[in-house]
């Protein structure tokens, strides 16, 4: 145990380098992906962030302020999106080091209010597109590189009102522990990061000030979680500091369980 601990401190103390190293981050617009591709660019990464909006690249763009951040309007939704981050990525000439499959939506009804239109775009989002975007960028990637994939703490979880984004997220933890079967042989290692409920702009759209109050208070840590404590969760997971870990989730979720949106 006494080791363990030690093992725990030594992390919290471990610089992450990523210098030179070149960075995918689907959805770096706003929230988890944003301050994800901030800390790489930080850590000395060159990074590439997309999103379904030029505006909101550029606004992100602003904010991060750096030569070695570059951004690619790419809807993950729709394979011609998906094939316009393939082709960005081709033409730099550069292998992927971090692949971070990020972009996501959820929709939080009862199964007897979500329609056709909720369950496609989430499915569309948050399965589809991870799925094509993982396949289309896997000949990319340097091997020994690391992939990413942003579930969430609800994926075994059955939290009300999110039977389709549960859903979700349950198909990527099984595209993620596949993946890293598959990439195995090329030293790719693959993993799940699995947020907790997570101040965001994603969540601000998705839940009222009265349902971010109970899921705060439906933590052990009797808060919300940041970004930046998301992010540096992906920067440990790409890193050599995790170098043994492949098909493996990992919860940072303040010790939430059994929440329910209401
Ligand atoms: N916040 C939480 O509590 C929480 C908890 C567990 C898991 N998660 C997961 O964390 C991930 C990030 O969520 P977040 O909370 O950071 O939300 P967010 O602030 O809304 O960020 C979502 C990002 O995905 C992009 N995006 C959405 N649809 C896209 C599409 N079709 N194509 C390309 N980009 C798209 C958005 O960009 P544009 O809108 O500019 O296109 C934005 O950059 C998601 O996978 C979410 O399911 C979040």
């Amino acid at each position: 145990m006494l080791i363990y601990l030690c093992h725990i401190q030594t992390i919290n103390f471990i610089k992450m380098d990523f210098t030179d190293k070149n960075v995918v981050i689907t959805g770096g617009s706003t929230g988890i992906g944003f301050a994800t591709a901030k800390a790489f660019v930080r850590a000395g990464a060159n990074v590439w962030i997309t999103s379904r909006s030029a505006g909101n690249l550029e606004k992100a763009s602003a904010r991060i302020d750096s030569p070695k951040l570059k951004t690619v309007v790419s809807d993950t939704s729709a394979l011609s999106g998906i094939a316009v981050l393939e082709k960005a990525v081709a033409e730099s000439g550069n292998k992927v080091d971090v692949l971070f499959l990020n972009a996501g939506i959820a929709t939080f009804k009862p199964i007897a209010q979500m329609t056709e239109a909720d369950f496609d775009a989430q499915f569309n989002t948050n399965v589809k597109g991870l799925f094509f975007t993982l396949q289309q960028l896997m000949p990319h990637l340097a091997d020994g590189a690391s992939v990413v994939l942003t579930s969430s703490t609800v994926a075994t979880a059955a939290t009300l009102n999110s039977s389709v984004y549960s859903a979700t997220k349950g198909a990527v933890n099984k595209i993620a522990q596949v993946a890293a079967n598959e990439l195995a042989e090329r030293k790719i290692r693959v993993n799940m990061v699995s947020p907790g409920p997570t101040q965001t702009e994603g969540l601000d759209g998705v839940v009222s000030a009265e349902a971010k109050d109970y899921l705060a208070a439906s933590t052990a840590l009797q808060r919300l979680g940041r970004a930046d404590e998301i992010a540096n969760t992906v920067l440990f997971l790409a890193s050599d500091h995790a170098s043994f870990i492949t098909g493996a989730e990992l919860l940072v979720d303040g010790g939430a369980i059994n929440y329910m949106l209401k």
